[in-house]
């Protein structure tokens, strides 16, 4: 469907990646000119013949990017009452609320605040001001949720979404985007995972934001190996969806990960490990504090046993420097030399100075995925229940 005639794209991505980004962008769409630039917030303009479709928009994914979409430009005013009729007049916007499509509406901010209970989050209260702004004067010709459902639903699959950015508190970019994607449903690309209180690191809501964004198709009763794995976070995470987790790593893991039935830790590198730890394990994370070609080294010496039959991998590669960003291309390479079909990255919302690369086989064992007896965490009674749990292969 056409509307105005869109030539920009807008993207969001981590505060200081923006050059990344640039790159990413300049590397695979080379007719696109980078425009307006702040930090966390960039656009594009497209140079393309035929107008940007948002539909095709959303099938995109760039490594950097948060969120992206069809940009319909800036805002500026002082008042919020102006700035909400602004977006509604907006000729780009008409358009959209004139296709009878049900709108939904994202709003936040560039850069993330801490929230009250100390978490980072890119909704503000200013956000949900304008939002609830905006539900209220939307035009009556729009298909809209007059107000916001607490707590928030993900907007339906392929659903059209109003974005507004808030750049400055009196600097709007306003644009749209179709929810295809998981991470397309939530305002920014902000998957909402929360670190409990019991996490014993961040790399708990690391792993949890991965697994969501990437939907693999992990299953209780699965084994996984984590290479890296001390203090525990990212195990725990693992545990918790039902996995049996061998950790490995030289450093000191936490009681409380030790003590879990399904959880053994072998005190070594991944390189000093014996092969035959490997047998019948499924899946593969890796959360090094080395630099992304020792990681892959690290991960290749376990895959090329032809024992191991890993269908997963979830690995953390370090940008110890921007300029590691341009080799990605590489490494993606080295990953699907191993005969891994379905490579996908992406810089994580909760994730640091780093990329978080996922493979699977083959992209059909994403359905497949759908389809297993998945479960979502066990409720903390459960866990801390007892040791009454099924052996798994090294258990
Ligand atoms: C960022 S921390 C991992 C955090 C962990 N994933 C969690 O969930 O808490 C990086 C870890 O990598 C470990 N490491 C570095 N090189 C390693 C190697 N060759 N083999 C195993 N672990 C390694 C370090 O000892 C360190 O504990």
């Amino acid at each position: 469907m056409s509307h105005a005639t869109p030539e920009f794209v807008f993207m969001t991505c981590r505060a200081g990646a923006e050059s990344a980004l640039k790159q990413e962008v300049a590397r695979v769409e080379p007719a696109w000119r980078p425009a307006f630039s702040r930090p966390g917030f960039l656009t594009f303009k497209h140079a393309g013949e035929t107008p940007l479709d948002d539909t095709e928009l959303g099938e995109r994914h760039w490594t950097f990017a948060h969120s992206h979409g069809v940009s319909l430009g800036r805002l500026t005013g002082t008042q919020l009452a102006e700035l909400v009729r602004q977006v509604w007049q907006h000729a780009g916007v008409s358009a959209i609320v004139n296709s009878k499509t049900p709108l939904e509406i994202h709003v936040w901010q560039r850069e993330p605040a801490f929230d009250d209970a100390g978490d980072e989050t890119f909704v503000t209260p200013l956000c949900l001001e304008i939002e609830a702004a905006l539900r209220v004067a939307a035009p009556e010709s729009a298909i809209v949720q007059r107000a916001i459902s607490t707590p928030r639903r993900a907007a339906p699959h392929n659903s059209r979404v109003l974005d507004v950015v808030v750049v400055e508190p009196g600097e709007w970019w306003i644009g749209y985007h179709r929810a295809v994607r998981r991470v397309e449903r939530w305002p920014g690309g902000v998957i909402p995972v929360r670190l409990p209180a019991h996490a014993v690191s961040r790399s708990y809501v690391k792993l949890e934001e991965a697994l969501q964004w990437s939907d693999l198709p992990l299953a209780r009763e699965d084994e996984c190996v984590e290479i890296g794995c001390a203090p525990g976070g990212a195990s725990q995470a693992l545990l918790e969806r039902g996995l049996f987790v061998t950790g490995i790593d030289p450093a000191v893991v936490d009681p409380t990960v030790l003590a879990h039935p399904r959880f053994r830790h072998l005190k070594k590198r991944g390189s000093d490990v014996r092969r035959q730890e490997f047998v019948g394990v499924r899946w593969l994370t890796a959360d090094m504090n080395i630099a992304p070609n020792d990681t892959l080294d690290e991960v290749e010496a376990i895959l090329t046993n032809p024992q191991a039959a890993i269908r997963g991998l979830v690995l953390t590669l370090k940008m110890s420097d921007w300029s590691v960003a341009t080799r990605l291309p590489e490494f993606v390479e080295r990953v699907r030399a191993w005969g891994f079909r379905d490579v996908r990255t992406r810089q994580l919302v909760t994730g640091g100075q780093e990329v978080c690369l996922v493979a699977l086989r083959r992209k059909a064992l994403r359905r497949l995925g759908r389809k297993r007896n998945r479960v979502g965490a066990l409720s903390r009674e459960r866990q801390d229940a007892g040791h009454d749990v099924p052996a798994g292969p090294h258990f």
